[in-house]
């Protein structure tokens, strides 16, 4: 599916309902930059991935207005029509005091919810004030979505751990809302999210919901298991649906992916050879002729930097030969600079990198170049290009949507990809080099299998990814998500004045949904009628 098509089927949903994303992070913000403000797209997964969506279906998209000169571009109700240059929905950016923002985003998001879904040994943290704070933050987003719903209906797309609670309070406020939210990040198991002080709260808040997505089954089952295990709710396993307050909330897995064929078109942009050109010029004459590695990052201890350079250590140890052949350009964006652990992270990034430019390097050739900086768009994919391997080393992630997004990137059919088996998209894309980034030997054994893959074989592997990343593209995405919507709530009289229901646009070449609600039960009975029914069905039930 592509964008036009997700478009006219969300707005044939109903004509009158509204569309409303909410999101701590914001799609595009604001900087001064030499007398002029320009529009910026900040380094995040969910905004690669949520940006062409709202594009395609129009609306409103709520969130944290948090640089600099965003106040300066905004109208009295702080709303603004992006993006700048083909205005096609509109951002309303919502204020947080330093307090909000330190409870609420640095505190319970960051230090608490954060380490707790990803399992990398970084202990999480817990205060009562940050809690409160979170509980305040997210009735004020509730107070900006419902202004902004004000009488229509509206399906509100709630993204995301920074906001638990909002679905509970629209829901309370707002039964008829739809109300759908993605969590972009791991739900882990029921041991670890029971020492969470508040986590009944925060179920129940996601239970405000319609529907919950994740981005795999695995954290759906983790999801289920921990609400039956913990809250007075019925967890029924054969539809993956909760029961609390007598109406149900469905999980199901949709795993995210990016604008396949825009980011295919945006390598091909002059401006994008400038940025490799300027990358070149960067890591100096040394590094022509060599292979490169690319990293491209925010700098979180998630993502397996330092792994990733104990391995690239072992490789040149191990090979020297490979002194003067290899270079590694390591993109980090800074993030969550306010938390004491990414600033000790980043020291430990900036050490690794010196000692292995020390051991190894020579006048005339350093192996690793640290490009901290919020590098633009265009500039990423212009590293995807300049390519040999991508290293993907993440200890745990949700998806990773950069791997996807060097797929898209490479229309010239090569490249290899080195991917952590902990990631979402290790499920999609398993002819990458899948390999634990925990050890150390077998990361140095994948980055030399890379550097050694015959050419035949890098385009057999890359071709199988970049049909995957382009059957499942973000469009499809979403069109799976509102499509599960339609199925699960009733849209009652909201449908369209001709009392029709809603359908795809032609071009998605799908059947109508309730098709495959059909479908769906058909195989459920035909399962149970062989005794083979599979409680856990990959990709969800229909
Ligand atoms: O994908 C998880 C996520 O936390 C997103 O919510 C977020 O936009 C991204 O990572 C980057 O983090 P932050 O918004 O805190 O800079």
């Amino acid at each position: 599916m592509e964008a036009a098509a997700l478009g006219h089927f969300v707005s044939g949903l109903d004509k009158a309902t509204k569309v409303i994303i909410v999101s701590n992070r914001q799609p595009w913000f604001h900087e001064r930059v030499a007398e002029r403000i320009r529009a910026f797209r900040p380094a995040s997964g969910l905004v690669t991935a949520l940006e062409p969506i709202i594009e395609a279906v129009g609306g409103t998209w709520i969130a944290h207005g948090s640089a600099p000169a965003d106040r300066l571009v905004v109208d009295r109700k702080n709303r603004v029509r992006l993006p700048e240059d083909n205005p096609r929905f509109t951002l309303r950016r919502l204020w947080l005091t330093p307090k909000e923002e330190e409870g609420y985003y640095n505190g319970i998001s960051n230090r608490a919810l954060w380490p707790l879904c990803h399992l990398v040994y970084t202990k999480p943290r817990f205060s009562r004030s940050d809690w409160e704070t979170y509980r305040d933050v997210n009735r004020r987003f509730s107070d900006a979505v419902l202004e902004e719903a004000g009488n229509s209906p509206a399906i509100v797309f709630t993204q995301d751990f920074h906001l638990a609670l909002l679905p509970r309070f629209l829901r309370e406020a707002r039964p008829d809302l739809k109300l759908i939210q993605f969590w972009h990040i791991p739900w882990p198991n029921r041991e670890a999210f029971r020492i969470f002080p508040w986590s009944g709260e925060i179920l129940d808040g996601l239970l405000g919901n319609d529907l919950l997505g994740f981005h795999i089954q695995n954290h759906c089952n983790n999801f289920l298991d921990t609400v039956d295990k913990s809250m007075e709710a019925k967890v029924d396993y054969e539809n993956f649906s909760v029961w609390r307050g007598g109406r149900p909330t469905f999980i199901r897995p949709f795993p995210i992916s990016v604008d396949f064929r825009q980011i295919g078109i945006d390598a091909g942009l002059e401006t994008v050879q400038a940025k490799k050109e300027g990358f070149l010029a960067q890591l100096g004459p040394s590094a022509a002729g060599t292979k490169i590695c690319v990293g491209a990052d925010r700098v979180d201890y998630t993502k397996g930097i330092p792994e990733r350079l104990r391995g690239f250590d072992l490789l040149l140890r191990r090979n020297p030969d490979l002194k003067g052949k290899v270079t590694l350009m390591q993109l980090a964006a800074p993030s969550r600079t306010q938390i004491e652990e990414y600033r000790s992270i980043n020291d430990e990034i900036e050490g690794l990198v010196e000692e292995i430019n020390r051991r190894h390097g020579s006048e005339a050739w350093r192996p690793v170049h640290f490009l901290r900086a919020n590098h633009d768009y265009h500039a990423v994919i212009a590293a995807y290009r300049m390519a040999d391997v991508v290293l993907v080393t993440s200890l745990h992630d949700g998806m990773n949507l950069v791997a996807k997004e060097f797929i898209a990137a490479r229309t010239d059919g090569d490249g290899v990809l080195l991917l952590s088996q902990y990631t979402g998209a290790a499920r999609e894309l398993t002819d990458a080099l899948l390999v634990n980034p925990y050890d150390t030997d077998q990361l140095a054994d994948a980055m030399l299998q890379a550097f050694r893959m015959p050419e035949e074989e890098r385009r057999q592997r890359m071709a199988r990814m970049r049909a995957q990343v382009e059957k499942n593209n973000i469009y499809e995405w979403g069109r799976k998500i509102f499509e599960e919507l339609l199925r699960r709530v009733s849209f009652g009289k909201g449908r369209d004045a001709a009392g029709k229901s809603p359908r795809p646009h032609p071009a998605a070449g799908r059947k109508h949904p309730y098709l495959a609600v059909v479908k769906y039960l058909t195989y459920r009975c035909s399962s149970a009628i062989l005794g083979k029914v599979n409680s856990r069905l990959p990709g969800g039930p229909a």
